[in-house]
């Protein structure tokens, strides 16, 4: 009983520390990561004009992301981007496009396999020359990762962003293969600059094991190259496909180059299959990352403003009519104390709200602690405006409500918090999980200890000669099953087909290469936990660890519950074969065997052809694995691993 504390209180503690740590990463107040030279001073007070009611310092732009033009699936996806440009941009007139990534879905009919189609580039490519007619905003575009399925380098044939998209053209002439760029509006008012790159995978293999964004030592050279150019400018927001948490460099230093600027637009996550529409965070620097949900199923799009250097936004789908952005007072929960001190909203002499609709606006209604403050009356275009005194909400947190309806009866309702003194709402925990760890680091970890503790507490109980000196005393039933499950655990470990099988496979998982494929079209690689090896070329690993985990929980952890449990059985009733037998062993057996057989023909070998099956010692050899393993224990001898202990 003691020895079992101890070792519970150890995994305790490790487990404690992992997550202590992964915690801390979360919170934005605890310790900064950039030392103290690095942090923005504030500009001076005196610096930031107080904020009138008129539109002289005012622009917005537009962001779309994730639109997957499928030559196989939706064929309204692209209609619908054009219906967004007829009927959307020229009411909302942007200055400025951004569009990141996953630009075409390069994904075959099968769902599985995946090839760049010039026919989708060509699609996108038209209309987004209409589009570019239609509303007269520059078009900014970057690649994700299904824009860079099959694509070996970035000046690959197969390559279509070079070609076809609004921005590869120039980057490609320029051979800027660090791919990323930057675009300065200067207005009268200031200058804002918008920085993209493009961390697709180099090379870029076939689906699934391209799902993280990579970034090398030149492009990370680059970065930082184009964060001093944009370092003059009002406000920079930078942006790319891939979430700051799903890029994989060492040391991670993405976050710290652009800490400078206000945000980081980004998308890939979609909206997880809706569980999390709003996908937004602040990271310790001040730099708000914020993910917009996909066209592709949510035909989602942002607009966001900068008033008096102010940054607001709002989400919307395509049908949402009229769109409201709040302009003053921010957002507080969006307020970054670095870069927009809230001087700026205590001097406002105006609530501000952007409202665009096609029809006319009936009314603008702004309402603060639940009392209504007044109307906003339309200053100039989609401007409306309501004088207020803001001196009165000096303490604390306020609710703000802007209800905006339209000639069509149609209404939006928007409500927000704002503060005078730097309160804040939290932002959501999820998201913050999502955005701000670093992924790569956490599926390396997690997949490290699982494997780690599943040896360990193997290979222990196998040193253990009587397993009944370490049984839990206590009559009741949850110290009955602990025990059973131990008795199971310990014949496992015990019984030398189980053990060797099940470790031995758990150890190849780790070092061992998974299979041999296509990993793009005509080049054949190999693959590992750990990364990814093509031609000379290596991927570090990334989603494979999370495959790596997906694999010890579908395969190693139920086969050694069923050996376990065929031992125990073989060990009580002998080899006699009972109905409930058939339940307890053969239907987990085969339902085990259907799913390593489904997934062993299936996800690889379509994915990275025939060879992923015939040299694939990690699913294809886990049949025979499962099969040789149930076979090995039924026929083993009991006796003497029973009998040496006494135990019956
Ligand atoms: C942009 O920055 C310049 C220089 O710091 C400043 O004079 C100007 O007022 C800023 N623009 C806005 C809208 O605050």
């Amino acid at each position: 009983m003691m020895k079992w504390l101890v070792f519970l209180v150890g995994v305790g503690i490790a487990m404690a520390v992992v997550l202590s740590s992964i915690l801390s990463a979360l919170d934005p107040n605890s310790a900064p990561e950039v030392s103290h030279e690095y942090k923005r001073q504030p500009r001076l007070k005196k610096d930031w004009p107080s904020m009138d009611g008129s539109n002289k310092k005012l622009f917005w732009i537009v962001q779309i992301s994730d639109i997957h033009i499928s030559a196989y699936y939706d064929p309204s996806r692209g209609p619908d981007l054009e219906k967004f440009c007829k009927e959307y941009l020229p009411v909302i007139d942007p200055k400025l496009v951004v569009a990141t990534g996953d630009l075409t879905d390069a994904k075959l009919v099968n769902n599985i396999e995946s090839k760049q189609m010039e026919s989708e580039w060509i699609l996108y490519s038209n209309i987004v020359k209409r589009c570019r007619t239609l509303a007269k905003a520059e078009w900014l575009d970057v690649r994700g990762n299904h824009d860079s399925f099959d694509v070996f380098n970035f000046d690959s044939e197969n390559n279509y962003y070079r070609f076809y998209s609004a921005h590869g053209p120039a980057l490609s002439k320029d051979h800027h293969f660090e791919r990323a760029y930057y675009h300065t509006l200067n207005l009268p008012f200031g200058s804002y600059s918008f920085v993209g790159f493009d961390a697709c995978s180099k090379p870029g293999p076939n689906r699934p094991f391209n799902f993280f964004g990579y970034l090398d030592d030149s492009q990370v050279q680059h970065l930082r190259g184009l964060e001093l150019s944009t370092r003059k400018s009002n406000h920079t927001v930078w942006f790319g496909h891939f979430p700051t948490s799903l890029i994989v460099h060492d040391p991670p230093v993405l976050r710290s180059i652009m800490r400078r600027s206000i945000a980081y637009l980004c998308g890939h996550l979609h909206t997880l299959g809706d569980t999390v529409p709003q996908m937004y965070s602040k990271h310790k620097t001040g730099q708000l990352e914020l993910e917009l949900g996909d066209w592709k199923e949510n035909r989602k799009f942002r607009v966001m403003a900068f008033d008096h250097d102010l940054m607001s936004f709002t989400d919307a789908q395509l049908g949402d009519w009229p769109l409201v952005v709040v302009l003053n007072p921010k957002d507080s929960q969006f307020l970054s104390a670095e870069n927009e001190p809230v001087e700026l909203i205590e001097r406002s002499s105006h609530v501000k709200v952007l409202v665009f609709s096609p029809d006319p606006v009936s009314v603008v209604e702004v309402t603060v602690d639940g009392r209504l403050l007044g109307e906003a009356s339309q200053e100039d275009g989609p401007l409306y405006t309501l004088a207020w005194t803001p001196q009165q909400y000096a303490h604390g947190l306020h609710d703000l409500r802007v209800v905006v309806k339209d000639a069509r009866g149609r209404t939006k309702r928007v409500e927000q918090t704002f503060s005078l003194d730097g309160s804040q709402m939290p932002f959501k925990f999820l998201p913050r999980l999502l955005l701000m760890l670093n992924l790569y680091s956490v599926g390396k970890l997690i997949y490290g200890l699982m494997a780690f503790l599943f040896t360990l507490i193997l290979t222990s109980l196998r040193q253990c000669s009587n397993i009944r000196t370490f049984y839990f005393q206590g009559r009741n039933f949850i110290c009955q099953f602990l025990n059973s499950w131990l008795m199971k655990m310990w014949l496992a470990a015990r019984t030398n087909p189980s053990y060797y099988i099940v470790t031995g496979s758990v150890l190849y998982l780790t070092f061992g290469p998974w299979f041999v494929g296509d990993l793009l079209r005509g080049r054949t690689g190999l693959v590992f936990v750990w990364g990814m090896i093509v031609q000379g070329a290596f991927i570090p690993g990334g989603i494979t660890y999370f495959y790596g985990i997906f694999q010890l929980l579908s395969f190693s952890l139920p086969l050694v519950t069923l050996l376990g449990h065929l031992l125990d059985t073989r060990r009580k009733h002998g080899n006699r074969v009972t109905a409930r037998h058939v339940f307890t062993i053969f239907l987990p057996f085969i339902l085990l065997l259907f799913l390593t057989l489904y997934i062993g023909f299936k996800e690889f070998p379509s994915a990275y052809g025939m060879y992923a099956l015939l040299f694939g010692p990690l699913r294809t050899g886990n049949i025979f694995l499962l099969v040789l393993s149930v076979y090995l224990c039924y026929k083993t001898e009991l006796k003497h691993v029973l009998a040496i202990n006494g135990v019956h």
